[in-house]
């Protein structure tokens, strides 16, 4: 992989954003694969403000890499309102061609390979955004996630639940218990993976990820199979790289 380190997060977001702006501007129909989560905010961000100077997205499509199951349609922390508003909205995409892997009224245990059909249908992802869960969880493909997987329900572990109620009023018991997620070999199908992680808690799971056996144990070294992967960290995430 290639490995940026910046001093932090702004800083990191810039520079995933430039990525990803080059390949819209090659590809103004790129397919865009959309993290959730705190990581991405600060490349929406710098994305945002490339819009402001004339990067228009308005072309491109988006899927993101997951879903809750169970969430009230419309809650605003459901990853469909959460990709509209941080991502739709912002960045000008068109909200018609953005997909959370699970829509209202969906059945989930048939979502995962509707979603599937509709990533292959669209050509593919361009490139994939991705976060990395302090257990070296990426989308929400636990440890233990076969490396094959595909677009499927999962069920959280506690772990993520308790990480992710910070989103819920801080109460764990709101987090819902499954999910819908794009699996590793969902996520490996993307032409260009772009890894982003900040901060100290990640630090562990990123060596892992970039420097470990690859292994289900540590779902983020399957970044290792995939022939064009940036990672973006700043310093005190990659205090653990060698
Ligand atoms: C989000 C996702 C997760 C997050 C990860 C890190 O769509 O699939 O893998 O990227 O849990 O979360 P944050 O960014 O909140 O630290």
């Amino acid at each position: 992989a290639e490995i940026a380190i910046v001093p932090d997060a702004v800083a990191g977001g810039a520079v995933a954003a430039r990525d990803i702006a080059a390949i819209v501007t090659r590809n103004p129909e790129a397919v865009l694969g959309l993290a959730t989560g705190s990581t991405p905010l600060t490349t929406w961000d710098a994305l945002a403000a490339m819009r402001e100077e004339g990067l228009d997205l308005s072309r491109t499509t988006g899927f993101a890499l997951d879903e809750y199951v169970g969430i009230a349609p419309g809650h605003p922390e459901s990853y469909r309102c959460v990709i509209d508003r941080e991502v739709v909205d912002r960045l000008g995409m068109d909200r018609a061609r953005v997909h959370v892997p699970l829509e209202a009224g969906q059945d989930p245990t048939t979502a995962g390979a509707a979603y599937e059909r509709a990533i292959l249908a669209a050509g593919g992802v361009d490139v994939q955004v991705l976060g990395i869960g302090r257990n070296g969880h990426v989308g929400f493909n636990e440890p233990g996630s076969s490396l094959a997987s595909l677009t499927r329900i999962k069920t959280l572990h506690p772990h993520t639940r308790e990480d992710n109620a910070r989103f819920f009023g801080g109460s764990i018991d709101d987090v819902p218990v499954h999910c819908v997620t794009q699996g590793l070999g969902t996520i490996l199908r993307a032409r260009r993976l772009v890894l982003l992680a900040w901060g100290e808690a990640k630090a562990e799971a990123l060596a892992g990820a970039v420097e470990g056996p690859v292994s289900a144990v540590l779902p983020g070294s399957i970044i290792q199979l995939h022939p064009s992967v940036l990672v973006v960290a700043d310093e005190a995430a990659a205090s653990r790289l060698t």
